[in-house]
């Protein structure tokens, strides 16, 4: 639990306080607001200890002399020279929480560097981020001994005499943004034998209840009937029954509505086109973009936007079966463009194909993003660091890009064009689901921009991103990273 105190520092008798310093620009010992604390970290300084660089944290312990401290533990924690921006307090609540966590810290008390330039709004909403998902642990499955049980149970934010409504609410953003990165985290950290489809199903009637968001679930007999043979031909192999959640968002007022879809294989084998056994296991992430428009959404049925928002998320798993896709068989995807199979590993598009025409017909959307962890070839591109973005449209694709700085989750524009699209043409159906070698990011892009039309779309490949991402100190260096949950609640929240 995170709230905002203004009580004085000395009052507070938990487990650790801790201070924020910047890191001069010349020689001199880091600046600290209170003049006690000060002179504790004058002495750090003197022998070398405390310069306040970036995500340096020094401990100390104060003692009785130290007037009023009454903590059991005194932190100073760095912030650097560079210039400050949201990142830096995020990055600064993760630091907080791992050392809290490391050293089995219950109560913790911030106190917000307040007398610092920026506003103290963006620190309180970046720093309760940091914090939620810095302390984010999995840990259901493991059976722990009591000493060895870590949870950060009260933090208090200081921020003296500024607590407002608008410091309130800057809490609350930055709580509900955090919990939704964790709940991503939570859904595609359980194994893929309990996070089914109807697992996500399940999620979806959760968050519908008691929200203005409502919840349907397309079953395969209706899928049937709408003649979805992309995800039901990806489900062939398997023995779970496909979803697909539409979760739906309505203000009632006549506001753009926005389409968010979220590839949700439960788990990836490749089907027939099987994949080597080695590292399959991280196959069950394959939904990790289903669990990042699922999360949003319910934040956004807690945040109540001004935008209508409607959420698709086609779930299943690729398994090979004697009942399996095969390679060269064709399907023929809602809407009824065919397509022939080539590898049936290249599932994702075929199963959001069917989710992204429905959408463009069904709700006649302002703009679709979509989230996938879709090629490997985004991982050669672009690393861990940055998700692939691709677009039909540069203003929806600038948008997108901006949330992302803003969230510190940051993305990189690839190109689209008729020349990729000309590598997915068919001598047999309208198109094939595979690209060759060349470009296979792009490719898949292409295959998925036939099923949008005109509509302004955006598409996130996260296969580099949703798990293993780039170490941050409020990301977890294995596992999964909650990715794209914030961006698109951001999204929402500053959409005109
Ligand atoms: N889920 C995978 C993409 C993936 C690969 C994500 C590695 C994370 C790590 C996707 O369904 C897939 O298998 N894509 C194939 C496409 C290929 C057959 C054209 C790939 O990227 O190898
Ligand atoms: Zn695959
Ligand atoms: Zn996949």
């Amino acid at each position: 639990m995170i709230f905002l105190t203004n009580k004085k520092p000395g009052r507070f008798k938990g487990d650790m306080i801790v201070y924020f310093v910047r890191q001069p620009s010349k020689k001199g010992a880091p600046q600290c607001s209170d003049t006690l604390v000060q002179e504790r970290v004058n002495k750090a300084y003197q022998v070398g200890d405390c310069s306040g660089k970036k995500e340096e944290c020094v401990l100390l312990y104060p003692e009785r002399v130290f007037d009023g401290v009454q903590a059991k533990r005194l932190l100073i924690a760095g912030l650097g020279k560079d210039d400050m921006d949201r990142e830096l307090f995020r990055r600064a609540g993760g630091m907080v929480a791992g050392k809290a966590l490391s050293l089995k810290c219950e109560r913790i008390c911030l106190m917000a560097p307040t007398e610092l330039n920026f506003p103290v709004e963006e620190m309180v909403e970046c720093l309760a981020e940091g914090l939620i998902l810095g302390s984010y642990q999995f840990k259901k499955y493991k059976k722990e001994d009591d000493d060895e049980k870590r949870e950060i149970k009260r933090i208090s934010i200081n921020i003296g005499n500024l607590t407002s409504l608008s410091t309130r609410k800057a809490l609350m953003l930055g709580v509900s943004s955090g919990n939704a990165g964790a709940v991503a985290r939570d859904m595609a950290n359980e194994p893929a034998n309990v996070w089914t489809p109807a697992a996500f199903a399940d999620y979806g009637k959760k968050i519908a209840k008691g929200t203005k968001v409502q919840c349907k679930i397309i079953e395969k007999a209706e899928m049937k009937q709408l003649k979805m043979g992309g995800i039901l031909g990806v489900n062939q192999g398997s023995a779970q029954a496909p979803k697909l959640v539409v979760l739906e968002y309505r203000t009632g007022k006549k506001v753009p509505t926005l389409l968010l879809v979220g590839k949700g294989l439960t788990f990836d084998s490749g089907g027939i086109s099987l994949k080597p056994s080695a590292g399959m296991e991280d196959m069950k992430y394959d939904m990790c973009g289903g669990a990042a428009v699922m999360a949003a959404m319910e934040a956004i049925a807690l945040e109540e936007p001004k935008v209508d928002v409607v959420a698709l998320i086609p779930t299943t798993e690729n398994l090979p079966a004697s009942t399996a896709l095969k390679p060269g068989d064709i399907i023929t995807q809602y809407g009824g463009k065919t397509v022939e199979v080539i590898n049936t590993d290249a599932e994702g598009r075929l199963i959001l194909a069917d989710a992204l025409a429905y959408g463009v017909e069904k709700f006649a959307p302002t703009a679709i993003i979509d989230l996938a962890t879709l090629t490997g070839a985004v991982i050669l591109g672009l690393g861990h660091h940055r998700s692939g973005l691709l677009s039909n449209n540069d203003a929806l694709a600038d948008k997108v890009l901006q949330a992302g700085d803003y969230t510190g989750e940051p993305m990189w524009r690839l190109p689209l064009g008729e020349e990729y699209t000309k590598q997915i043409k068919s001598e047999v159906a309208d198109i094939k689901n595979i690209g060759g070698r060349p470009a296979g990011t792009i490719t898949a892009a292409a295959f998925l921009q036939e099923f949008v039309g005109d509509t302004p779309w955006v598409h996130l490949d996260i296969a580099g991103t949703a798990w293993n991402y780039t170490e941050k100190p409020y990301t977890p260096k294995k596992g999964p990273s909650g990715i794209g949950a914030r961006t698109l609640i951001q999204l929402v929240r500053d959409w005109k």
